[in-house]
C-alpha cells in the first residue's frame, strides 16, 4: 500500500497537467510564434495581448497563384497565418484547379478533410488501407470526405476552372505528396525503382519533371 501512494500522486498530477495544457478552462490559446511548434501546437500568447486580428484575415482565401506543372493552386488559412486557430482542430484552404490540372495523390496523417466544390467540377477520390477505391465527380455545391491519413486526389477533367474549399480537422495539417516523396527527393533512382517496380527510365523522367536528384 505504501508503494501505491507516490504512484497515485503521480497519476493525479499527470491528469491535472493534461487538463491545464488543453484548451479546457480557457476561451482560446492564440499562438505565441516565439514558442516552438510542437505536437500540441504553439504555447498561448498572453490573453491581454490578443485582439480580433489574431482570429481574422482579409483576403486570405483569394484566388491562389497557379503552379505550371500541376495547374493547381492553394490558398491556406492555417495556424501559421491565423494564430487564433491554435489548439482549435480546424483550418481551411481554397484550391483552384485549372482544366487538366491535378492535386496529386497525397495524405494528411493528422487530419480528416472535407472538400466542398463551389465552382466547376472535380473528380475526387481516396483509397482505403485495404485498397478499396472511392471516386466521384463532384459538381458545384457538392462535398466529399477524405478520411484521416488515407491517400486522396483531385483531377479537373472539365473545361472550366474548378474552385473548392477544404476544411481540415487540424490547425496546420501536414501533407505528404507521393510524387514529391519519390521524385522531388534525392532517394536514388535505383532504390525507387527497386521499391516501386517503376522502370528506372521512367523514374529518371519523373525526377527531371519534379526537380529531384539521384
Ligand atoms: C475493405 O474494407 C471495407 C470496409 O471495412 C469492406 O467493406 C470491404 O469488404 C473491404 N474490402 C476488401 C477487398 O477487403
Ligand atoms: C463552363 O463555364 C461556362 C461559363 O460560365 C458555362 O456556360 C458552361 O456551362 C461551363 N461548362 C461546364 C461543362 O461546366
Ligand atoms: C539527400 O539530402 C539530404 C538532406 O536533405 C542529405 O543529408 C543527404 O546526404 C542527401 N543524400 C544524397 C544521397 O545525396
Amino acid at each position: 500500500m505504501k508503494m501505491m501512494l507516490p504512484i497515485i500522486i503521480f497519476m493525479i498530477s499527470c491528469l491535472l497537467f493534461s487538463f491545464s495544457s488543453s484548451l479546457s478552462g480557457r476561451d482560446f490559446c492564440v499562438a505565441d510564434f516565439n514558442s516552438p511548434f510542437g505536437p500540441a501546437g504553439y504555447s498561448c500568447k498572453n490573453p491581454q495581448m490578443v485582439n480580433v486580428e489574431d482570429f481574422s484575415s482579409s483576403g486570405i482565401l483569394n484566388a491562389p497563384i497557379i503552379d505550371n506543372l500541376l495547374k493547381t493552386g492553394e490558398s491556406t488559412a492555417f495556424v501559421d497565418k491565423i494564430p487564433g486557430l491554435n489548439g482549435q482542430r480546424v483550418s481551411l484552404a481554397r484550391v483552384d484547379v485549372q482544366p487538366g490540372g491535378v492535386v496529386p495523390l497525397h495524405s494528411h496523417s493528422d487530419a480528416t478533410e472535407v472538400l466542398a466544390v463551389l465552382q466547376g467540377s472535380m473528380i475526387a477520390g481516396f483509397i482505403s488501407s485495404n485498397n478499396t477505391v472511392y471516386v466521384k465527380s463532384i459538381g458545384p455545391g457538392g462535398v466529399i470526405v477524405f478520411p484521416r491519413g488515407l491517400l486522396h486526389f483531385q483531377v479537373n477533367s472539365g473545361i472550366n476552372l474548378s474552385v473548392g474549399i477544404a476544411a481540415y480537422s487540424s490547425p496546420q495539417p501536414n501533407i505528404q505528396i507521393v510524387d514529391d516523396a519519390l521524385f522531388k527527393s534525392n532517394l536514388s533512382t535505383l532504390l525507387i525503382s527497386a521499391s516501386t517496380f517503376i522502370n528506372p527510365i521512367e523514374v529518371k523522367r519523373l525526377k527531371l519533371l519534379f526537380r529531384g536528384s539521384g
